[in-house]
């Protein structure tokens, strides 16, 4: 057993924080168990006595709350099967074309799938009234992270219209169990489809503002800096504040440097794409993307959920390359490769997803 529970083929990244990606095993199954889910610190888990745990809902509303685990029961307990996913996921593959110093080498596990349950966020925000002028809910939670200018606890913001939409959750429970420590309990944000910074775990405050979150994750970190800029310099000014998660990729077999046999080829792995567009077609190359095939997409999870797909390939001997690429509802996929979308933090890297191996 790994720290926090985790299984012991969790790749684990960093110690403290806990930063561990789901093993390639957990990656195949359309639920992620609880002891493989992928898990994002910034800062050390809080530790959290769930009877004196509140959570103070304030800013622009009609009549700021402050709300008890038993409060937050009274309200529809609703599940949800939602993929989070970590905008550094596959982050290997951009460091491969250039590095991108001091962040966490992500490969393709930094996602996980489970059903979430808990109340609605937006039927928590419905009981204390939303004031004119609000345009953006903010989380805050309490852990200290060390990497944040000055030092702080992690925040961040989604816009009203998508805490409204119903499926952002004010999370207790994941697959049937209660949340566990370092997922965020007692009380975490799921927002589905939305990069995974703004599921704030542990969260303690919601915030109704007329602008985004100033919180330094917000504000400075998770956002895409021009590739010929400066991240410490131009995070704020020339950085895009990352949201809803691109359409991607990941082959999951043949292993990355395989030695395969020539001719059919079964590839398998997951696609995912963000703000509920959903995974409508992915594509499989068996010869660098040259050629395509169609690959079949396993059971449908549901909007907020990857799919799982499987596909077979002809492989002509010799070294080659198994390429996969997504599309979503808006029927369109990611750039042809990584060197295509590096940035200096290494952010969403929706390039198509290229394994090479040798056939023999
Ligand atoms: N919430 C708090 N309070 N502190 C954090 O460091 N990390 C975020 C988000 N919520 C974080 C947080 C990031 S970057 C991600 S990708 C997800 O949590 C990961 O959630 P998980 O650890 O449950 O997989």
């Amino acid at each position: 057993m790994t720290a926090w529970g985790k299984r012991a083929d969790v790749v684990v990244h960093t110690r403290e924080p806990f930063n561990a990606e789901a093993p390639p095993a957990a990656l195949g199954t359309p639920l992620t168990d609880v002891d493989a889910f992928y898990t994002r610190n910034h800062g050390p888990v809080p530790e959290i006595d769930p009877a004196t745990w509140t959570l103070r809902v304030e800013g622009l509303v009609d009549s700021p709350a402050t709300l008890t685990l038993a409060d937050l029961a009274r309200f529809d307990q609703v599940a949800l099967t939602a993929t989070l996913q970590c905008a550094g996921n596959r982050r290997t593959e951009l460091i491969s074309f250039r590095p991108v110093p001091g962040e966490v080498p992500w490969g393709p596990g930094a996602t996980s799938t489970a059903t979430w349950t808990g109340a609605r966020l937006s039927e928590v925000l419905a009981a204390v009234g939303v004031r004119d002028g609000a345009r953006h809910v903010e989380f805050l939670a309490p852990d200290v992270a060390p990497d944040a200018s000055p030092p702080q606890g992690f925040g961040g913001s989604v816009d009203l219209r998508t805490a409204l939409a119903g499926e952002v959750l004010l999370a207790t429970g994941m697959n049937g169990q209660p949340l566990t420590p370092v997922h965020g309990a007692p009380v975490r944000v799921v927002a589905p489809g939305q990069i995974g910074a703004r599921s704030v775990k542990w969260v303690d405050r919601i915030v109704l503002r007329a602008d985004p979150s100033p919180n330094w994750f917000q504000a400075h970190a998770y956002r895409l800096v021009p590739a010929d800029g400066d991240y410490g310099r131009d995070a704020e000014d020339r950085g895009l504040a990352l949201g809803p998660v691109a359409a991607t990729a990941a082959v999951l077999s043949p292993a990355p440097g395989a030695t395969v046999a020539a001719g059919p080829l079964a590839v398998s792995g997951y696609a995912f794409a963000g703000d509920g567009r959903g995974v409508i077609r992915v594509d499989v190359s068996a010869n660098g993307g040259a050629g395509w095939v169609q690959a079949e997409l396993s059971a449908d999870l549901g909007r907020w959920a990857w799919r799982h797909w499987t596909a077979r390939v002809d492989v002509a001997a010799g070294p080659t390359e198994i390429v996969a690429r997504a599309w979503d509802a808006s029927a369109s996929t990611g750039p042809a490769r990584a060197a295509d979308v590096w940035n200096p933090k290494g952010y969403v890297n929706s390039s198509w997803a290229r394994v090479p191996v040798t056939a023999v």
